[in-house]
C-alpha cells in the first residue's frame, strides 16, 4: 500500500510518500527554524501560518521526488496529535480534504507513534517486543512495545521534555534556538567532568524521569560563576552528560525489568551522537540489542507517520470527518 504522509504537529511542515509502512519513496520535511529563532521558541500562531503556507508546496515536492502524482496514492495517513492545535489543523484538514475528494482512505495518526515507526524505515528493524525511550521537544516516555500500534507506557516525565531541557539551556548560555544541536556540538569541546550536575530520578524506582531540576541547577550555576566563552563547553557537556547518563540508565533498567534483551531510542535528542554512543554501548555491556533510526529519521518527519498511518489501515481503521485533532496524548 503506497501511502502520503503528512506532519504539522510542531515547526516542521512535512509529507512523505512510504509503501507498506517500510521503504520511503520521497520524504520533505521544511523546517520553520528561520521563523521561530528570533523569538527563542516556537511561536504557536506563526506556524500555524507557516504551515498553510507550506503544505501544498510540500506535498507537491513529495509527490515529484517519488515521481508519482496522486493517482498513484493508495491512502492518505496524517498526525492528529499530540501537538500545537493550530498547526495539527493545517495538516489534519488539508488531510481528510485531499482523501474525500480523491475517494482516498484515511487515517489520523499519534504523533508518538509515528516516531516508533521510524525504526521501521531502517534496514534492521526490532522485532516485537521491545523497550523503547521516546526524548523529543514535547515528550521524553519509555514504553513496552508490543506491535506497530500497542504502546504501553512505563515511565515519563513529570515536568520538562529531554529536548526541552537542551532548548532551555541553550538559551540560559544565550547561544539560540533549536538548543539540541547546539549544545551537542559546543559539548565536543568541553570537559563533562568538571562540573556535575543532578541526576534526577536515578536515587527512585520506577521509570519516570525530571529534566526541570538539572535545568535549574544549569541556571543557578551560571549565576553562581560568571563564566567566559571558553567554559561555556564545558558546562555544555557536563549538561549533555547528566541528560544522557539518566536517559541510558533508565532505559536499560526498564528493559532489565521487562527481561527484555531489546532496546530503541527515538526522537528528536535520539539524533544526539553522545546519547547514542552511550545507548550503544550500555547496550553492549548489558547483553541487550539496540536499535536506533539514522538522525534523519528522529526529528519530526512524514515518513514516520505514513508508516504508523501503514497499519492502522491494514487494520480497517479508518479517519471519520467528525474526528478532531488532540493536543495531548492518553500514552
Ligand atoms: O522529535 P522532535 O523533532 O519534535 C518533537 O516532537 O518535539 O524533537 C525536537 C527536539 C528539540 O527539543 C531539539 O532541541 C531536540 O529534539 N534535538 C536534540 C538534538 N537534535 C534535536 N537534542 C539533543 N541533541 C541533538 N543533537
Ligand atoms: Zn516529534
Amino acid at each position: 500500500m503506497i501511502v502520503l504522509g503528512i506532519e504539522t504537529s510542531c515547526d516542521e511542515t512535512a509529507a512523505a510518500v512510504v509503501q507498506d509502512g517500510t521503504q520511503v519513496v520521497s520524504s520533505v520535511v521544511a523546517s520553520q527554524v528561520a521563523v521561530h529563532k528570533p523569538f527563542g521558541g516556537v511561536v504557536p500562531e506563526l506556524a500555524s501560518r507557516r504551515h498553510i503556507e507550506a503544505v501544498v508546496p510540500v506535498v507537491s515536492q513529495a509527490l515529484d521526488q517519488a515521481g508519482m502524482d496522486l493517482g498513484h496514492i493508495q491512502a492518505v495517513a496524517v498526525t492528529q496529535g499530540p501537538g500545537l492545535v493550530g498547526a495539527l489543523l493545517v495538516g489534519f484538514n488539508f488531510a481528510r480534504a485531499l482523501a474525500f475528494a480523491r475517494g482516498l482512505p484515511w487515517v489520523g495518526v499519534n504523533h508518538l507513534e509515528g516516531h516508533v515507526q521510524a525504526l521501521y524505515l531502517e534496514p534492521d528493524p526490532p522485532p516485537y517486543p521491545f523497550v523503547c525511550l521516546l526524548a523529543s521537544g514535547g515528550h521524553t516516555s519509555i514504553y513496552h512495545v508490543n506491535g506497530p500500534t500497542r504502546l504501553e507506557p512505563m515511565g515519563q516525565t513529570l515536568d520538562d521534555a529531554a529536548g526541552e531541557a537542551f532548548d532551555k539551556v541553550a538559551k540560559a548560555l544565550g547561544l539560540g534556538y533549536p538548543g539540541g544541536g547546539i549544545i551537542e556540538k559546543l559539548a565536543r569541546n568541553g570537559d563533562p567532568a568538571r562540573i556535575r550536575f543532578p541526576r534526577p530520578c536515578l536515587d527512585r524506582e520506577g521509570f519516570d524521569f525530571s529534566f526541570s531540576g538539572i535545568k535549574t541547577a544549569v541556571s543557578r550555576y551560571l549565576h553562581n560563576h560568571p563564566i567566559g566563552d571558553d567554559q561555556m563547553a564545558d558546562v555544555a557537556a557536563a549538561f549533555q552528560e547528566a541528560v544522557v547518563d539518566v536517559l541510558g540508565t533508565k532505559l536499560i533498567a526498564a528493559a532489565k525489568a521487562r527481561r527484555c534483551s531489546r532496546v530503541a531510542l527515538v526522537g528528536g535528542v535520539a539524533a544526539n551522537g553522545r546519547l547514542r554512543d552511550q545507548i550503544r554501548a550500555r547496550a553492549a555491556e548489558n547483553q541487550v540489542q539496540a536499535f536506533l533510526p539514522s538522525p534523519a529519521f528522529c526529528g519530526d518527519n512524514a515518513a514516520m507517520i505514513a508508516a504508523a498511518g501503514f497499519h492502522h489501515l491494514a487494520a480497517g481503521r479508518r479517519g471519520r470527518m467528525e474526528d478532531d485533532v488532540f493536543s495531548r496524548s492518553r500514552f
